[in-house]
């Protein structure tokens, strides 16, 4: 008779399977503890909240972080700026489409900190036979192609910012493109997004497809749409008709100028006032809305017209048709002027609607300077 097998306890199992996986877990325990760290945060640079304050060089702010959990504190330590050091660059543009024989066209170079001690720059473009920059920043167009430009901090070459930059052959004839309409809900875009989406093309700069033109932003002296352009002119005819049968008078005082008649006007302004003053309700030639044709001065320009039942009816009204009050009350320091009750832009009914609602200016709404190159 075969011998039978002695089987083990049963309890014997049990004991033995609760060792091995008590070992296990020791073993996974100091595993993690010696080799393979929780990844520690380290501090980026994110983008800043405004405008004044915008980095974009791939350089972090040196600091020294701490994250502490109950059982560990880790520090993550980063090399220190010596105070007065160009931490970051912001451009007024980040990419241009260049038509060759164009004028150059020149970015605004915003360096951070504002009181950095050496704000020198070095300007280089990765292709030549594409687009050429002098050392001021002016870019010129040379062949067909598409190429980068950057400039870089003399006193921090770590530090640098770029334009993508499109150079095509000239249009044979030049119209002023569609109005562009908010695509998206722009107050969720980060500081950014809105910052990579300003675009210059043929010398006329777009933020987010709406034409800018302000004291950072001027249009080519060549630049002529003729008149209002036919939307801006039709959405005031429908405004005028609108406010008649709310018995208010409007008619346009001044609409299109050209580059040479905003020359005589700003020059006069200068005359009469200093220019100082006049720079605070006058734009200088080649930097007038006025010149876009898409905008309009009403009935009687000038700071006896603030407070009247005609400026009251445009500011409630003038977006239902696609204006905005351009230099709104209290903005100065965005816009560059000081209110003006009386000048208003058309932006198609979209983005007047989202722009008057959110009760900032153009440049706080689309997060641009208005500054004049020489500040
Ligand atoms: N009054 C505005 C700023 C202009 O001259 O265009
Ligand atoms: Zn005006």
């Amino acid at each position: 008779m075969p011998k039978k097998k002695k089987r083990p306890a049963r309890g014997l199992y049990i004991l033995l399977l609760i060792a091995v996986l008590a070992m296990m877990a020791v073993g996974i325990a100091l595993a993690l503890r010696s080799g393979s760290k929780v990844p520690v945060p380290v501090p980026v640079a994110t983008a800043p909240p405004v405008m004044t304050t915008a980095a974009t060089a791939p350089v972090r702010a040196e600091t020294t972080t701490a994250t502490t959990t109950e059982t560990e504190t880790e520090a993550v330590t980063e090399k220190a700026l010596p105070p007065g050091m160009v931490s970051g660059i912001r451009l007024s543009f980040y990419h241009a489409t260049v038509y060759i024989g164009d004028p150059a066209i020149m970015p605004l170079v915003l360096m951070e900190p504002e009181d950095a001690f050496d704000k020198s720059e070095r300007w280089e473009s990765s292709d030549e036979s594409v687009a050429v920059v002098d050392e001021s920043g002016n870019i010129t167009g040379v062949g067909e192609g598409r190429c980068i430009v950057r400039v870089t901090s003399m006193s921090n070459p770590e530090v640098y910012a770029e334009v993508i930059v499109t150079v095509e052959p000239a249009p044979e004839y030049r119209t002023t493109p569609a109005m562009s309409t908010p695509s998206r809900e722009t107050t969720t875009m980060t500081v950014d997004e809105m910052r990579k989406d300003i675009n210059v093309i043929g010398g006329i700069t777009y933020v987010q497809g709406v034409m800018i033109v302000n004291k950072t932003y001027p249009l080519p002296s060549s630049y002529n749409p003729g008149g209002l352009i036919p939307e801006a002119a039709q959405a005031f005819s429908d405004m005028r008709a609108a406010a008649s049968a709310d018995g208010i008078y409007l008619f346009s005082h001044s609409d299109y100028r050209s580059h040479w008649s905003q020359v005589s006007i700003y020059g006069n302004y200068c005359s009469k006032y200093g220019q100082e003053a006049a720079d605070r309700f006058s734009a200088r030639a080649g930097y007038s809305e006025h010149q876009t044709g898409m905008t309009v001065d009403v009935n009687w320009p000038g700071d006896a017209f603030n407070g009247t039942a005609e400026a009251e009816w445009l500011e409630k009204n003038c977006a239902k048709y696609g204006f905005i009050i351009r230099y709104p009350r209290d903005k100065e320091e965005y816009t560059g002027y000081k209110y003006e009750s009386w000048h208003i832009r058309y932006v198609g009914k979209e983005w007047a609607a989202v722009i008057t609602g959110s009760g900032l200016s153009m440049e706080e709404f689309f997060n641009v300077p208005s500054i004049y190159p020489e500040g």
